[in-house]
């Protein structure tokens, strides 16, 4: 895979990611679950392959279902602009996805069985991009990649160790977009506080002050 926007990013690794080349044609192909049926395309990335930072959401909307590409609506929107606010680039830095690749219908929540389903696509994700840190964006992210159902307002903002990951959940960009106030305590403000805190781990691991989860 091409990657032209590695070039300047401090949150990139040089070497090339294992390889993700045929994961779009495997995909394709993929009838896994029901949500096959429905789909106008696989979602599978957008963002730096090499990137040390992960996003993982919860499955395609509409926009994504037509364009291929993940976080592209308007909670993509503002998913990119959370994280240019704490100086982080989402075609240089950061690798996106979600937890799975085709549209639920009338944008459902992803049933257990096809989170399930798609998990070996998410997994050669995770193991070919190998980041350091992860976000998980909401509630279904974290009961996808944790396996923890409920509890996103009580572990937003804490630290998982995870797969000799740090693993940081926070509130779905989509949510916030239904909780517009920036005021202090408010989501907005408080996801603000976690990506600072993402930052902080990205700059101490790159500078080898902060090591990965033993
Ligand atoms: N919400 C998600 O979780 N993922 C997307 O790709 C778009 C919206």
């Amino acid at each position: 895979m091409v990657v032209d926007s590695q070039q300047g990013s401090l949150f990139a690794v040089p070497e090339p990611a294992a390889d993700l080349a045929n994961l779009r044609e495997r995909c394709d192909a993929c009838r896994r679950c029901g949500l096959a049926a429905g789909r106008q395309q696989v979602v599978i990335s957008r963002g730096n392959p090499h990137a040390r930072l992960m996003v993982i959401g919860e499955g395609p909307g509409a926009q994504e279902d037509a364009t291929g590409l993940p976080f592209v609506g308007r909670a993509g929107q503002l998913l990119d602009q959370m994280l240019a606010s704490v100086s982080l680039d989402s075609n240089q830095d950061v690798y996106i996805c979600n937890v799975v690749k085709c549209r639920p219908p009338d944008n459902r929540k992803p049933t257990p069985e096809e989170m399930r389903a798609c998990e070996p696509w998410l997994a050669i994700q995770i193991e070919a991009v190998d980041p350091p840190v992860v976000i998980l964006a909401g509630a279904t992210a974290l009961e996808g990649v944790l396996g923890i159902r409920g509890g996103i307002t009580r572990l937003r903002g804490q630290w998982h160790p995870w797969q000799g990951r740090w693993v940081m959940p926070v509130f779905h960009p989509s949510y916030l977009l239904r909780n517009p106030s920036r005021q202090k305590g408010s989501p907005r403000w408080l996801t603000w506080q976690d990506l600072q805190e993402v930052r902080r781990r990205l700059e101490a691991m790159t500078s080898g002050a902060a090591a990965p989860p033993g």
